[in-house]
């Protein structure tokens, strides 16, 4: 990206609401994460004043090379919030034209600059001309059906001196709906000159290998999985350099929620720390017998010591069950 290698290749997506200072360090300490990237910020809060408010864009230093994702469509404003993304240190700045939250698109932010692009490239333009360091866009393929400009939306970003492209190729009105059409992503590689990254439903080490290989593009992100199976990158290094990927047992995931929690814990009031952990139970319990339980006793704990009661009790049932059970 610009003057940036990232490698490896593998990315952590930016998720609203997940992938805090806390979530980032604790997927780039399991190994073979290249980059990572803060939420999504709207530019008219990126202002010392709101940013000591809010947190959204803390990091500690060994989460670099980080990325910073700020969202808006006036030019100025988006261009001044440039200015500090990149005086508080950010390794890349990241433009949101992809999120289709009502709330965001609503204020003419997200995905509605892809119904206006001489906008979003007036937008992409300001911010080329405010800050030195690499600029990406994060999009979606278009609005609706009627309306693929996936390919148009990769050439004003090119000519505004964008310096990478990630699209994930999913319209704003699917959402989350259908599947994500990766044949727009390579598509979108064949066209311009500039890395592009795929991002959407990459569900394992090996799918993301794959996506690699059949799009051509230069890049994957991983987001959802990632939650679900936070070894993902790590197990695509291994399945890189052909070692049997890591597959963690109960203890180790037992340790990392715990590790989760602590780190949460250390840093954040108690409440939100538990929120943290709700959410991230949630998805990172999945599949395993008696999950369903677990997750709704958690989601109705009150209290954190509440809430790791029922981890402890899920886990030790979980070991001895796995004891007892034949292979
Ligand atoms: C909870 C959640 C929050 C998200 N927040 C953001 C965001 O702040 N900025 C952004 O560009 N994309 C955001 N996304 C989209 C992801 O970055 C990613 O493009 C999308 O989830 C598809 O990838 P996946 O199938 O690997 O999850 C979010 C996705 C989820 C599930």
């Amino acid at each position: 990206m610009g003057s940036l290698t990232i490698a490896p290749n593998m990315v952590l997506a930016p998720m609203a609401g997940v992938t805090d200072s806390i979530f980032r360090r604790l997927i780039l300490s399991l190994g073979g994460c290249g980059l990572v990237c803060s939420e999504m910020t709207n530019a008219a809060s990126v202002s010392p004043r709101a940013l000591k408010r809010h947190r959204l864009l803390d990091y500690l230093p060994e989460e670099r090379p980080l990325a910073m994702q700020i969202s808006g469509n006036d030019p100025e404003l988006v261009a001044q919030a440039a200015r500090t993304v990149e005086a508080l240190g950010a390794d890349i700045l990241d433009i949101n034209c992809g999120c289709p939250s009502p709330k965001v698109t609503g204020g003419g932010h997200g995905a509605s600059l892809l119904c206006d692009l001489p906008k979003m490239g007036r937008v992409l333009r300001a911010v080329r001309e405010a800050v030195h360091l690499p600029i990406t866009l994060k999009y979606r393929a278009g609005w609706d059906d009627q309306s693929l400009n996936f390919l148009e939306t990769a050439r004003v970003a090119e000519e505004a001196g964008i310096n990478g492209l990630t699209l994930h190729p999913r319209t704003r009105e699917q959402r989350y709906a259908g599947e994500a059409d990766w044949s727009r992503v390579a598509a979108i590689k064949q066209q311009v000159r500039i890395p592009v990254v795929g991002s959407g439903d990459v569900r394992s080490a090996a799918d993301a290998l794959h996506r690699l290989a059949i799009s051509g593009v230069d890049g994957v992100m991983i987001g959802r999985a990632a939650l679900a199976n936070p070894w993902i990158f790590l197990q695509v290094a291994q399945l890189r350099s052909g070692m049997p990927p890591f597959e963690p047992g109960l203890d180790e995931k037992y340790a990392l929620l715990r590790r989760y929690l602590a780190m949460c814990l250390e840093e954040l009031p108690e409440r939100v720390a538990l929120n943290k952990l709700k959410q991230f139970v949630g998805q990172f319990v999945i599949g395993a017998p008696g999950s369903a339980v677990l997750r709704t006793c958690v989601q109705r704990s009150q209290s954190v010591e509440a809430a790791r009661q029922w981890l402890d009790e899920f886990f030790l049932a979980a070991r001895s069950y796995d004891r007892r059970c034949p292979d």
